[in-house]
């Protein structure tokens, strides 16, 4: 699905990722796992384009564009309505406006925020705007979710909804590459986790 040969990103000079080789394969369940500035982030902005690799390549065979969802560390929200905020993930033709209306909150009521439609996105609070960002990301289907600590704002129980969410759409065949710093979510979500150091892959664990 997502091919990585002898990719490096540098920051100033200083190497923040260096992979010699790896495969992201179809329907995998990664979680990319390690300390602060390991590389996690920076490998997620790689794979979804936001980034360019400063040596070496990163091929994507047979996904579409608007197939791969990303979700940043910290997710840009918008200061309109909520509504509109996942709107705006959505193709804007005349005849599909109503029925982006309901698939937008449908997404906002799967993560339970659909009394927050009609607010400011600034008005919400932090696991409020987590919520948005996951109901943006999942409100059209995809084949690959790109995942930047979906769950490091939320609380308990909006931690198992997101992971119930994310679950589910794994089983209908959508990849995951997850970042996150607990090892349960991990256990719970992935199926290989990578570990980083320094930049580098340090270990992969199978489950
Ligand atoms: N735009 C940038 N300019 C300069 N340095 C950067 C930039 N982005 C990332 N870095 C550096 O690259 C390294 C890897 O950062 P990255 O964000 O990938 O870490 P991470 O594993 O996601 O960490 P965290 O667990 O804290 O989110 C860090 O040393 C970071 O300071
Ligand atoms: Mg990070």
């Amino acid at each position: 699905m997502i091919k990585l040969v002898q990719v490096e990103k540098y920051f100033r000079g200083r190497p923040a990722l260096s992979i010699a080789a790896y495969t992201f394969e179809r329907g995998g369940r990664y979680a990319l796992m390690g300390p602060n500035g390991s590389g996690k982030s920076t490998l997620l902005r790689l794979l979804a384009g936001v980034l360019r690799p400063d040596a070496g390549e990163i091929r994507v065979e047979g996904l579409a564009a608007d197939a791969i969802g990303y979700m940043p560390q910290f997710p840009y929200i918008f200061g309109f309505s909520v509504l509109k905020n996942v709107l705006i993930a959505l193709p804007a033709g005349g005849a599909e406006r109503r029925t982006a209306r309901a698939a937008a909150l449908q997404a906002l009521e799967r993560l339970e925020i659909g009394h927050l439609a009609a607010r400011p996105g600034g008005t919400l609070s932090g696991g409020e705007k987590q919520r948005l960002a996951l109901a943006r990301m999942l409100v059209r289907p995809r084949q690959l979710l790109l995942l930047d600590e979906p769950t490091s704002s939320l609380d308990r129980a909006g931690t198992l909804l997101a992971e119930q969410v994310l679950a589910e759409c794994a089983r209908q065949g959508c990849a995951l590459v997850m970042a996150s710093h607990d090892q349960g979510q991990a256990q719970r979500l992935a199926r290989t986790v990578l570990l980083f150091e320094s930049g580098r892959l340090a270990g992969e664990d199978q489950f």
